[in-house]
């Protein structure tokens, strides 16, 4: 038996909180979210306005620089992105050792952070200037590494970035061109891509992004530290639920098959949860499920495509918010309910979805590593912990066990 209590006679006091759901990790400037409102600011902005009325390399540079840019401002840094958009032509070679049927997270993964092999001239943290040039780095290659992930997986060359288009319109066309033909991008699958963009850039200390900090609070490079970022990003309680949620969409099939899924739900002997449901700050509902939920229907409208499983999302949305188990745990549509519809839509693959939230998702995590790296306050993280182990005790020898 442990007694606790000795143990701990001299370590001072700390507090136990497992999950960190009430300890605030850091001072930010960047993103505020009240869950019981369910209301999300970038730098003070509601994001339903800009992701109705801004664009995601505007969003990237008040992300990062803390307001919105001016005409010339926001021109520079669109140049900026623009200039850093290719990979070394070695960071192909990466790919090659990948199996084919790789997850493309897998594969984010790694060529994510072999990124920290190639660019020795902005490593060094302490210089202002060279974060500048890796941040630049980070958000200009992220949609070039993943739309070569994607090509990869489907055994086509890649495709290199092209730059008299947009950040989104580039990502695009990446992705979707072949050699064979003409690829013309649909200005409303650019504008709902644009549009996801803005909804995953930031969102203060989610998993990923205390990930990143975490890693980063040590000095670490800043490559490798979006990586970690994008490691803890493919569980499916985080990113990863996008892929699990339009999975479940598909196998749910028809609105008459729902009930058999709300009753394994509320099921406690059942591990099974709806996915895209549930947040751990939202008490609400998600403000980028608004936003993604209308857009829904509007991009399947546009683009003429029917698809079942969105009724089957609908109906779903409005049987859980009048169901008494989901009122009572304030369980409302999370962003990954309604994404994967229209990435779906789109052409995306599943096991893209949330390669697209990484890419979508590396602005924010660049701008609270800038933020923490800059504080003069700033220390390594180390949590401490509660041990509940054995109690001091002599080694035996192996003859005597
Ligand atoms: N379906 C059914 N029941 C649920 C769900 C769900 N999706 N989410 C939570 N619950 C229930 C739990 O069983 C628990 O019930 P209990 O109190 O009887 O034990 C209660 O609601 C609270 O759940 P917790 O897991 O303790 O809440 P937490 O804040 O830790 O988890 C999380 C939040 C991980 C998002 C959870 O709601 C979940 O697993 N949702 C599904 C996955 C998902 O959509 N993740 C995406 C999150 S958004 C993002 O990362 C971008």
């Amino acid at each position: 038996v442990i007694d606790i209590r000795k143990l701990y006679a001299n370590t001072g006091a700390f507090t136990y909180d497992p999950g960190f759901t009430s300890t605030a990790s850091c001072e930010s400037k960047i993103t505020f979210i009240d869950g019981d409102q369910g209301v999300l600011l970038h730098r003070g902005y509601p994001i339903d306005q800009l992701a109705e009325q801004s664009n995601f390399m505007e969003v990237s540079y008040l992300l990062l620089n803390g307001e919105l840019p001016s005409k010339s401002e926001l021109e520079q840094f669109s140049n900026h992105i623009t200039r850093h958009t290719m990979v070394h032509e070695q960071l192909a070679q990466f790919y090659r050792g990948f199996r084919r049927d790789a997850h493309p997270m897998a594969v984010m993964c790694g060529v994510v952070g072999a990124l920290s092999a190639f660019y020795h001239d902005s490593t060094d943290i302490s210089d202002p200037h060279q974060r500048l040039v890796a941040s630049h780095r980070l958000i200009a290659k992220i949609p070039t590494i993943a739309a070569m992930a994607y090509k990869y997986s489907v055994g086509q060359p890649f495709v290199y970035p092209k730059n008299n288009l947009s950040y989104t319109g580039n990502f695009l066309n990446m992705t979707f061109s072949v050699p064979a033909e003409e690829y013309e991008i649909d200005p409303v699958v650019e504008a709902a891509m644009d549009k996801i963009f803005i909804l995953h850039a930031d969102h203060e200390q989610n998993a990923s992004t205390s990930t990143v900090r975490l890693a980063g609070s040590s000095g670490a490079n800043p490559f490798a530290c979006i990586a970690a970022g994008i490691a803890c990003l493919w569980g499916p309680a985080h990113g990863g639920a996008n892929e699990a949620a339009l999975n479940m969409l598909r196998e749910i099939g028809h609105i008459d098959r729902i009930p058999e899924y709300i009753a394994r739900a509320k099921n406690k002997d059942d591990p099974f949860r709806l996915m895209g449901f549930g947040h751990r700050v939202y008490k609400n509902y998600d403000p980028r499920a608004k936003v993604l939920g209308k857009a829904a229907t509007e991009v399947l409208n546009k683009l003429g495509k029917q698809d079942p499983i969105l009724d089957v999302a609908r109906k779903l949305e409005e049987i859980a918010l009048t169901d008494p188990y989901f009122i009572e745990k304030k369980l409302y549509p999370n962003v990954d309910f309604y994404s994967g519809v229209i990435l779906s839509a789109i052409g995306f693959p599943t096991t893209m979805f949330t390669v697209l939230f990484a890419l979508a998702r590396t602005v924010g995590w660049v701008a609270q590593w800038n933020e923490m790296i800059a504080d003069p306050e700033q220390k390594i993280g180390r949590p401490r912990q509660l041990y509940t182990g054995a109690a001091q005790r002599d080694y035996v020898p192996l003859a005597q066990r």
